[in-house]
């Protein structure tokens, strides 16, 4: 390879949860992190301890995803600062639990714009130089719910469903290019989403969570395995079974059982 040895992550969403523990997992490898989210105070506390615990460099760069600039300011600010990135995350995301007619239209807009639109478009603007200098990773957290049509969680299940669906396709395109793309898949798992979305009320709350850290390690190995679609946990590898062989609706049925 001709970069240098020391490689970077960029990830999204690194504030908490899944993201903080992705960036734990690169820092422990030795990788640079660069961490963005919005909430400046917690990636500045987990940009420190990654510093100190690895031996690593942290940067810092705050960006709300929902503001459909943001991620062309980003990259500018990162190019300004003559930070190649070797590996991108995209983790950040969020969920609105509710019936469609009941969920608010601008959280809906600012969900697409956020798990599907930012994703997009950070992809778009460095899987480009990845693939000029002959290698790179891109893993993109998509959900379980990617997997079925998902009643209480419509707009979050498609737009998982998108970033799974686009995760596979430039998976094939960009694999001939030194380019590693994966999606990780979890099941619930214990972050604020869960209560940010107001899901704390329903069945999901009842559900057996996974851990974040172990999450984070299997997307991790996955990724450095070149798996396309990592599933974490063997209850949720069931369930993805299950999603191909079951009829449509009886799907759409079970997966909106877990949401009532
Ligand atoms: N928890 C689950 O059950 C579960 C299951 C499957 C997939 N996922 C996916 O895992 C990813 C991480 O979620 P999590 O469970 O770890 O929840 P979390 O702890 O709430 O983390 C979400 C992260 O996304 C960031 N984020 C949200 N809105 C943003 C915005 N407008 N601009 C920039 N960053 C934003 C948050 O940072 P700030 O608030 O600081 O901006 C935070 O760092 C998401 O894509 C989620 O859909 C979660």
């Amino acid at each position: 390879m001709t970069h240098s040895d020391t490689q970077t992550a960029l990830v999204t969403g690194a504030s908490s949860g899944i993201g903080a523990q992705l960036a734990r997992q690169f820092a422990t490898d030795g990788y640079d992190v660069v961490l963005t989210a919005r909430r400046r105070a917690r990636l500045e506390t987990l940009a420190e301890d990654l510093e100190s615990t690895h031996g690593v460099s942290a940067s810092v760069y705050t960006a709300d995803l929902a503001d459909p600039d943001a991620p062309a300011a980003l990259a500018d600010e990162l190019a300004d600062a003559e930070i190649e990135i070797d590996a991108l995350v995209n983790n950040a995301g969020f969920s609105s639990h509710g019936r469609f007619d009941q969920t608010s239209l601008s959280t809906d807009l600012d969900m697409i714009q956020v798990n599907l639109v930012a994703l997009t478009e950070l992809t778009k603007r460095f899987a480009k130089p990845m693939v000029e200098r002959g290698h790179g990773e891109i893993l993109n957290t998509a959900s379980m719910a990617a997997m079925a049509p998902t009643p209480k969680l419509a707009v979050y299940a498609a737009t998982k469903s998108y970033v799974l669906s686009f995760t596979e396709a430039i998976a094939d395109e960009l694999e001939a290019a030194g380019v590693t793309v994966s999606a990780l898949c979890p099941g619930p798992v214990d972050t604020e989403l869960v209560s940010l979305d107001g899901m704390d009320g329903s069945g999901a709350a009842d559900q057996r969570l996974n851990d974040p850290e172990s999450v984070a390690r299997a997307g991790y190995r996955g990724l450095k395995n070149g798996k396309r679609i990592i599933v974490p946990s063997m209850r949720m590898k069931a369930l993805a079974q299950a999603t191909r062989v079951l009829p449509r609706n009886r799907v759409v049925s079970i997966a909106g059982s877990f949401y009532d």
